[in-house]
């Protein structure tokens, strides 16, 4: 593998990422109201999911993602066809198609984040509570768990191209992902959006 390769390689993961990194902290931001277990408990008597798990968080992530999505939708068409642009969606022609896997993508993110909200519970953990690894990945596991189930053919297309036998672009998506997760958490804490730089 060439240096160039291997920069486009962590330049294009990076881009295929955006709608599920940008759910979170959209969701962040727009958050709050009901909760979206209705302030119910669960058979062990703690809340099902708590109150950082809104529907309005939910809402507003998901759609935040799927327009971050059209926005690289549109940047990547405009730029017609060469190695930097031909990965996003290569092979969903329709209108749809940025809707579609930007969906996957967003809603995946903050699915996997609220089943790992839901085992947090389960465990004791209070609501905001550090679960070190598992917060840095638990939107990544989603995101690519429903885009894997749904949206496979773009997910293989991104995220491992056929011309590697290793799948590059999910290394570099599980080793930038945490630094990232953890600069955003410490920005979102100083903002006062976040009441825990985690
Ligand atoms: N948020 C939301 N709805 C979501 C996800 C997040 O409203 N589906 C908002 C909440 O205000 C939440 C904040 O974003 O408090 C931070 O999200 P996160 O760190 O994921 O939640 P925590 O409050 O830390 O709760 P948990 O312990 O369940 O992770
Ligand atoms: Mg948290």
């Amino acid at each position: 593998m060439t240096v160039e390769e291997a920069v486009l390689i962590i330049i294009q993961a990076f881009w295929a990422m955006l709608p599920a990194y940008a759910a979170g902290p959209v969701a962040v931001l727009t958050g709050g109201g009901s909760p979206m277990d209705g302030g119910r408990n669960w058979r062990d008597g703690k809340r099902i999911l708590g109150d950082g798990k809104t529907w309005r968080g939910l809402a507003g992530g998901t759609i935040g993602g799927i327009g971050i999505a059209g926005i690289l939708s549109v940047i990547v068409r405009g730029a017609g066809n060469n190695d930097l642009t031909d990965f996003l969606m290569p092979n969903w022609e329709t209108n749809l198609s940025w809707i579609f896997v930007g969906f996957m993508m967003a809603f995946g993110s903050l699915f996997g984040d609220f089943v790992k909200s839901f085992f947090k519970r389960r465990s004791g953990k209070e609501r905001g509570s550090k679960s070190p690894i598992i917060d840095m990945y638990d939107f990544i596991l989603g995101s690519w768990l429903l885009a894997i189930v749904f949206a496979n053919p773009w997910f293989m297309e991104t995220f491992w191209p056929e011309a590697y036998a290793f799948p590059w672009h999910m290394l570099v998506v599980l080793i930038i992902s945490p630094l990232l997760h953890r600069s955003v958490n410490i920005i979102g804490y100083k903002m006062g959006k976040k009441d825990v730089p985690w």
